[in-house]
């Protein structure tokens, strides 16, 4: 198996050896536990990727504070010991729906959840609806609107073009065969506005397809192979990638939460680095194929 060597980890790993560390301290004296916890509460509150989103300047902040704890996350490769088990799917999205319920995101978390759930074709593959020219992308739960989580179908040798995550969390967990992941740097915004002098931040939704020009070409920063049950992550911090089913004999299928939900995202040109926003749609929902008369 061929994981991604993982960097400097996150806020996160030093929050929960707060949280452990205070957990002792607090059962060793009961009189200090009262203020322990809430010590525990407020380096929960400061450290772990976490802000309130009740108005627009709080959901700004909490995505200025995300941008910044994420920027290093590349995913945790053992499940937590205080996370939860999760024996079936039912489990995993009960599991998640309580951990989104706060507001917060604690992507440490998450990824426990995708990582402890152990792939089970009887349970997902009502979901899992392939077609035969591209891969397709299948909802299962819609969060409450704060996160989607879907099956997507990858026929033998199809792929995606490189996109970006739209400013959203992405963690993709194989159910069957294996994907290829390629990274590439995210393109210099700076670039786009000296090509053509056009901001991306003037786009509108009226925009979508039109065509905003980056610098140069795009390298490929490293393939990674991802196997069942394991759980890669990605977020615009850490670059735009490029996923494929490197098999022409097996079909693969994987499962992906994005958090918040996006209905739209930018492609590049490999060899141009131009830029097109496009929206993403579903190919089935519930396991219920959509069509024009049921979107
Ligand atoms: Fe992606």
């Amino acid at each position: 198996m061929c994981r991604r060597k993982r960097l400097q980890h996150s806020a996160n790993t030093e929050q929960k050896d707060t949280v452990e560390s205070t957990k002792r301290e607090s059962s060793d004296n009961p009189r200090t536990a009262e203020t322990s916890s809430a010590t525990m509460v407020n380096q929960t509150c400061t450290d772990m990727a976490l802000a309130k989103v009740n108005s627009g300047k709080a959901d700004l902040e909490q995505e200025r504070y995300l941008r910044d704890a994420t920027r290093y996350f590349c995913g945790i490769e053992k499940p937590l010991k205080y996370g939860p088990s999760i024996d079936s799917l039912s489990d995993l999205i009960t599991a998640l729906h309580k951990e989104f319920e706060t507001n917060f995101v604690n992507i440490e978390m998450v990824n426990h959840i995708m990582l402890t759930y152990k792939s089970n074709a009887r349970e997902w593959k009502r979901f899992a609806k392939f077609d035969r020219f591209k891969y397709t992308r299948n909802l299962v739960d819609a969060g409450n609107g704060k996160f989607n989580l879907m099956i997507l179908c990858w026929g033998e040798g199809q792929g995606s073009a490189i996109h970006d995550h739209a400013d959203s969390h992405c963690f993709m967990k194989m159910l069957k065969g294996d994907l290829k992941e390629t990274r590439y740097k995210m393109p210099c915004t700076q670039a786009i506005e000296m090509s053509n002098g056009v901001d991306i931040g003037q786009m509108d939704s009226d925009s979508e397809g039109e065509h905003v020009f980056d610098s140069a070409e795009l390298t490929p920063e490293g393939d990674t192979t991802i196997t069942v049950n394991d759980v890669a992550y990605i977020n615009d911090n850490l670059g735009l990638h490029r996923v494929e089913n490197p098999s022409h004999i097996e079909t693969a299928v994987s499962l992906h939460l994005y958090c918040p939900p996006f209905d739209e995202c930018s492609v590049f040109h490999k060899n141009s680095g131009k830029r097109i926003k496009c929206p993403v749609t579903f190919w089935s929902k519930y396991g219920v194929r959509q069509t024009e008369s049921n979107k």
